[in-house]
């Protein structure tokens, strides 16, 4: 897209194609005024610029058009909250959804809403149909919610984990490594293998794709009911990275929303692929058309994997129905330009750092390993006194929240390049004085 046709369609068109009838007027600004497109991007959310936000990752700012739609709907139910979810419920989560596969290249029915990651790997894992004698294959590099997300799915079910390192250092690890290793570690009794797509502890993108051809490798001398399952924790390259979903070559993708998508807080996703559907059972009930339906007596189509397992009971629909705005919001920038932009500030930040002797980057170089987490110590310095110090310099960093905790710099779209040079800027001073 040309810089040109990017502002248009970034300001008119994302006001106009993301207006929902009920409301009589989009109040989205016209974007075509701002100096540039980043800018015009950046411009879009309310956040604070008193300190450098280098941490979005951790839970988002919301873009205009989410934000808009939010207090839209919030105001609407304030004023009549059982006439606006009945006129509203089938159609609004219909469009939340369609939008979801617009962004992620899946199928109908394929996507089920939840309120965050950790929601999705809990229903997904406690979900999964195992038994005693089958074993999980995961990592020691996965964040706390699938660790224990699993750990409950093993208490259930009497099936064992196995958890193995995917490399030895991460800041050298290579697509070689990592399959050779979960290659090896593959036995007759594995049924899942469970990893995360991007490390929020050191940042090593994984290569999913690599991973998904060592399993779909083992599968074929498997017979069906023995197969394994490849599940993700896709959370930290959801709205970073350029890449259908379905593509990737998992059969369970979870990720929340409410963090590089800049999605509504309380909003997230499982994917499973269709022929995968089968391996869960649902956990909680669902508030959608067919099992509601089916559940009065009357006759209903068959259940999707979306009308089981998005959790149900009544919601903060104000969030969850305007979860479509920030899927708009992405493919109106594209996005391929915001893994191009993630992709630049973040190398630009890894180059600095690399020239700092006191400084040792964890996150790999290349950008086929890594994605928009950048981890690091300074000097002997702990985590948290690294974040404070940075704190000290107006800059938000965070360390990471494992056992071993590094510290954390995470720039995306709202980001600039001289916010980039800042930190950079701020970090020599910091190791200066270790
Ligand atoms: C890898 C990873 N998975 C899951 C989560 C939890 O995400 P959520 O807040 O959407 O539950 C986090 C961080 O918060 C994370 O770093």
């Amino acid at each position: 897209m040309d810089r040109r046709k990017f502002l248009a369609s970034s300001g008119v068109a994302l006001s106009s194609a993301m207006a929902i009838p009920s409301f009589s007027k989009s109040p989205t600004p016209v974007m075509t005024a701002v100096p540039d497109s980043w800018t015009a991007v950046r411009d879009q959310f309310n956040i604070s610029h008193k300190h450098i936000q280098m941490s979005q990752m951790l839970f988002a700012s919301h873009p205009a058009p989410v934000r808009e739609a939010i207090s839209e709907y919030h105001r609407k139910f304030d004023e009549d909250p059982a006439i606006f979810w009945e006129e509203n419920w089938v159609e609004a989560e219909r469009r939340v959804t369609d939008a979801a596969n617009r962004y992620t290249g899946a199928a109908p029915g394929e996507i089920a809403l939840t309120d965050s990651t950790t929601q999705g790997l809990g229903l997904l894992y406690t979900g999964l149909k195992l038994k005693k004698g089958d074993e999980i294959l995961t990592t020691t590099h996965d964040h706390y919610s699938t660790e224990t997300s699993l750990d409950y799915a093993a208490r259930r079910s009497g099936a064992t984990i196995k958890r193995i390192d995917e490399y030895a250092d991460p800041a050298k690890a290579t697509v070689e490594e990592i399959t050779r290793n979960i290659d090896t570690a593959i036995n007759s009794r594995t049924r899942i293998v469970a990893i995360t797509w991007v490390h929020s502890c050191d940042g090593v993108k994984l290569p999913v794709r690599a991973i998904a051809e060592v399993i779909r490798n083992a599968n074929e001398s498997r017979p069906a009911e023995r197969r394994i399952y490849l599940c993700v924790d896709g959370v930290h390259g959801f709205g970073n990275q350029d890449d259908d979903i379905p593509s990737l070559g998992c059969d369970f993708f979870v990720a929340g929303t409410h963090k590089w998508l800049f999605g509504p807080r309380g909003t997230g996703l499982v994917w499973a692929r269709t022929d995968a559907w089968d391996m869960v059972e649902p956990s909680i009930p669902a508030f959608r058309l067919n099992p509601f339906t089916r559940w009065l007596g009357q006759t209903a189509d068959p259940d999707t994997f979306a009308d089981l397992h998005s959790p149900g009971g009544f919601h903060a629909y104000e969030h969850r129905w305007a979860l479509d705005r920030a899927f708009n919001f992405a493919l109106e920038i594209g996005r391929d330009r915001i893994h191009q932009r993630t992709t630049q500030l973040s190398t630009r930040l890894k180059e600095g750092i690399r020239q700092m002797d006191k400084v040792h980057l964890f996150t790999p170089m290349d950008p086929a390993l890594s994605a928009g987490i950048n981890a690091f110590r300074i000097g002997k310095q702990s985590a948290g006194e690294s974040v404070r110090a940075f704190y000290d310099h107006k800059i938000v960093a965070s360390a990471s929240p494992y056992t071993i905790s590094y510290a954390r710099l995470t720039p995306c779209v709202i980001n600039t390049e001289d916010e980039v040079d800042r930190s950079l800027e701020a970090m020599r001073k910091i190791a200066a004085n270790t």
